[in-house]
């Protein structure tokens, strides 16, 4: 299959999924991740979406399709719940082109003139420190969510960050609802590269971490019996009742320990 032909066949299914966003597709590219197959088309105007299937599942974690149902029910709650900049995703095998036949894919709308914090550069991280009120209201919210829905890949190519619009969004969301335990890394590698924060605008953004957290906390709450729809729904075992209440824990806890990793 040659580039050509794969990214005319992307662009017709963006065409169709994504209307009101569609413009020409100018190219494709790969996306450097661990494994997956994931590739990356251009429209014209600026716009990227994000072509992905899960080939690197294994089979204790449900294969591709396991992959897919999590990163989808997990999308569908955290827009659910008004989660900060959720990401547009659709879900689909709808692409009978190499390397995605027949697959399950996830397409999503990529957020403009962003960069994962794996990449983010000094410049973006000078600007947080000092002025990261916004960025830790989004974190708190979202580590918040992940808490409660078994999120466990807290890796910093799993948050993208824009500097020009403060937008900061979690995405790969498959190893969710405590998938890869023993593999678990924790809320605060995304954060490390930021530190240290100085004692002027510490405080603030611990409190702003907090009031995220909270903040989400009442979502959950306030949508509780719609998450447990969506959950039930689910043919996969993995897929357990959410648990709001870890929230509770995490609030004090996980501000305390911020503060010292930032200080
Ligand atoms: N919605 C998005 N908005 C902006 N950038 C994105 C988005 N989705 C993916 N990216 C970019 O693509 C990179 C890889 O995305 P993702 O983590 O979903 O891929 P992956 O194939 O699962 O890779 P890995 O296995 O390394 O996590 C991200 O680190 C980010 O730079
Ligand atoms: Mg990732």
């Amino acid at each position: 299959m040659t580039d050509d032909l794969l990214r005319e066949a992307c662009a017709r299914l963006l065409q169709q999924l994504f209307p009101s966003d569609y413009t020409e597709a100018i190219s494709i590219s790969d996306v450097k991740g661990r494994s997956n197959i994931h590739k990356k088309i251009l429209l014209k105007g600026g716009q990227e979406f994000g072509f992905k299937c899960w080939s690197a599942a294994k089979p204790e974690d449900g294969g591709e399709e396991g992959c897919a149902e999590r990163d989808s029910k997990l999308n569908q709650i955290a827009h659910l719940v008004k989660a900060p900049n959720v990401c547009e995703v659709r879900y689909t095998r709808e692409l009978d082109c190499e390397p995605f036949s027949n697959r399950p894919l996830a397409i999503s709308k990529w957020i403009p003139s962003s960069v994962s914090m794996d990449k983010v550069s000094e410049i973006d991280l000078e600007q947080i420190r000092q002025s990261g009120e916004c960025y830790f209201r989004k974190y708190g919210e979202w580590v918040a969510l992940g808490a409660a829905m078994g999120f466990r890949d807290w890796t910093d190519n799993n948050f993208v960050w824009s500097h020009e619009s403060h937008a900061l969004a979690l995405i790969d969301m498959d190893w969710s609802f405590n998938c890869g335990k023993e593999k678990a890394s924790t809320y605060k590698d995304p954060i490390g590269k930021i530190k240290p924060i100085d004692s002027q605008h510490l405080d603030k953004c611990i409190s702003e971490f907090s009031a995220g957290v909270e903040s989400m906390q009442l979502k959950l709450k306030a949508q509780c019996n719609l998450i447990g729809q969506l959950l039930a729904e689910s043919a996969l075992e993995q897929l357990r009742e959410f648990e709001p209440e870890l929230v509770d824990q995490l609030k004090d806890q996980a501000s305390q320990e911020l503060k010292i990793l930032l200080g």
